[in-house]
């Protein structure tokens, strides 16, 4: 039976491919001074590690072993996988598209979930994902799911990866996004959906500043409902 406190607050924020939910998530982590974790990067990490093992995308029990026992460790805005700074590494396309190929399996995703739910720590945590609402921390204070239309969010990807050096173009970005979107959507285990009672909040047309203030908004209502 999982023990749950509910005495530490938490903001889950779940979403499609750079819906803008990491940027917008760690923000409100820093204005309430909560814990962020990016639940991607764990799937990321899992992918890169397999592809450096050499291990198949469908080998199932080979990919659980290697979450469960994944030696990651999250520092001054960097990540670390035994050893190694992976930050950049983990952000490459082939290495998000093999991510969604193993999120499919609910071996990996129970491999994941005790080291994601470790991350919920005084004085309160926000994180970003797929499912963060709907099955790792279901007893969220506030649970948001942003969205953005497909062009909005391959115009975002491909900023953020010029920005970090990989070369990309437009248009298959989008094919790429639309393709993970589809998977992550309609896999059987943990699809991407919002949970019930979200907030759906759509950041085609707000910049960083509007969306964070929105989600610091809607988090001040329910800590302090009108008339409590
Ligand atoms: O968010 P990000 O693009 O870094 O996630 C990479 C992939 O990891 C997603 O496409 C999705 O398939 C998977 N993922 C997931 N559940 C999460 C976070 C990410 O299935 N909570």
């Amino acid at each position: 039976m999982t023990v749950v406190d509910d005495s530490i607050p938490v903001i889950t924020v779940d979403g499609p491919t750079a819906s803008g939910k990491g940027t917008v998530a760690h923000r409100v982590a820093d204005e309430l001074g909560f814990h962020y974790l990016d639940s991607g990067a764990l799937y990321r990490l899992t992918a890169l590690a397999s592809a450096r093992h050499g291990i198949d995308p469908d080998d199932v029990s080979a990919l659980a072993v290697l979450a469960e026992t994944l030696d990651v460790r999250f520092r001054d805005q960097r990540i670390w996988l035994a050893g190694e700074d992976v930050t950049d590494a983990i952000r490459a396309e082939a290495i998000g598209n093999r991510a969604s190929s193993i999120a499919v399996h609910k071996a990996v995703r129970q491999a994941l979930r005790a080291l994601q739910r470790g991350f919920k720590t005084a004085p309160g945590l926000v994180a970003d994902g797929r499912d963060m609402g709907t099955v790792i921390f279901p007893e969220a204070d506030l649970k948001v799911f942003l969205t953005a239309t497909p062009q909005a969010r391959a115009e975002r990807r491909y900023k953020q990866l010029i920005e970090k050096g990989f070369s990309a173009n437009i248009d298959s970005l989008m094919l790429d996004l639309e393709a993970r979107d589809a998977r992550d959507r309609t896999r059987a285990e943990a699809p991407l959906r919002p949970a019930e009672g979200a907030r759906v909040l759509d950041t085609s047309g707000l910049n960083v500043d509007q969306a964070v203030a929105q989600v610091l908004e809607w988090f001040a209502q329910v800590q302090y409902p009108q008339g409590a």
